[in-house]
């Protein structure tokens, strides 16, 4: 058993957050599984509309009574889908990239606690003076959209920063070494995308769940191609996703990229249809390459726990004070 302040500022019973990742790789009962097991489970509102993300939210409360969170992307944010989860007074607002000061006065005016997830120090300064409740620092290793700052000189970093707050560490954490090493870094807690994906509750693809099974150490890539062929506008921010031979073709070829566009497209949702994992774009974390097997989201919450709490206990019997 670990508990630190996050366990007290969020209601839950171990320090864990699963990622507010996007529509397609969070779901009702990935986030109920979390939640149910005593860390918090987060549903991802990017590209979610209004509607479905009331059903899920409502799918959510079905299955757990445990506090559980919503997610957006500041700079993409659905005004509807963002009404829509405050209206039902859902109890913590996850938030990233851009200024969250509007977003976090409107969550708390609902009784929510709210969180926001930061790349470097400035974001963390300016999360510290919008207000919000919980920072999470997000190294360069996470999957998904990330900064450019690997998290072992992030995080103590952030910790300054944030003082009184508690700081939940991203990127890479996929186990309870993971967990007990960012503790001893000055964070009260991790949040985990990558590993859920690798769970039954997940929603994401067959085949990205089997190409994070089959990655070694090293099978990831920052880039900017992965926006360029969706068409999404994150300026300036790189995506983490698995090497293959999307990213082999058409890395370092951003010109040609851009004007080829159509035809990238095209060939990415023909590999999305077949399962091509070669050719799709798999958001994931450098942690992946120590992911081996498919487990329950409650039972990764648990094992994590318990496997840090045995690790920090080891290392406290072998250090003379
Ligand atoms: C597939 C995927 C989708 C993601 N989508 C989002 C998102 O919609 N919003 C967000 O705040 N972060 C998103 N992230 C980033 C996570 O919030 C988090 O920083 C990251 O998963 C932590 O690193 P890890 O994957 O190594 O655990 C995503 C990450 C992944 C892997």
């Amino acid at each position: 058993m670990i508990h630190t302040r996050v366990c007290d500022v969020l209601g839950i019973v171990h320090p864990i957050a699963q990622a507010g990742m996007a529509r397609q790789q969070t779901s009702a009962e990935l986030v109920a599984a979390v939640s149910a097991a005593g860390g918090l489970g987060i549903l991802g509102c990017l590209g979610r509309p209004a509607d479905e993300a009331v059903a899920e939210i409502r799918r959510i409360r079905a299955l757990t009574d445990r506090p559980f969170g919503v997610n957006f992307v500041l700079h993409l944010l659905d005004e509807d889908t963002f009404a829509a989860c405050l209206a039902e007074r859902v109890p913590v607002f996850s938030f990233f990239r851009g200024d969250p000061a509007e977003a976090v006065a409107r969550a708390r005016e609902t009784g929510a606690v709210t969180l926001h997830q930061v790349t470097t120090v400035e974001e963390a300064t300016q999360a510290c003076v919008a207000g919000v409740d919980v920072l999470v620092a997000q190294g360069t290793e996470a999957g998904g959209h990330q900064g450019p700052v690997p998290l072992m000189s992030l995080l103590p970093d952030v910790t300054t920063v944030a003082q009184e707050r508690p700081v939940l560490a991203a990127g890479g954490i996929v186990d309870g070494s993971g967990l007990a090493a960012v503790l001893c870094l000055g964070a009260a807690g991790a949040l985990m995308g990558t590993r859920f994906l690798a769970t039954p509750e997940c929603p994401a693809s067959p085949a990205h769940k089997a190409a994070i099974l089959r990655a070694r150490p090293g099978a990831t890539v920052a880039s900017g191609i992965f926006d360029m062929i969706w068409g999404n506008e994150w300026p300036g921010v790189q995506a983490r996703a698995l090497r293959n031979a999307l990213t082999a073709r058409w890395g370092g070829r951003e010109g040609e990229l851009r004007a080829r566009r159509s035809e990238a497209l095209a060939a990415l949702q023909m590999a999305e249809s077949t399962g091509d994992f070669e050719e799709m774009i798999l958001l994931a974390g450098e942690g992946s390459g120590r992911i081996s097997e498919i487990r329950p989201a409650g039972e990764v919450v648990q094992t994590v726990v318990t496997d840090a709490a045995r690790i920090l206990s080891e290392w406290g019997a072998r250090v003379a004070p």
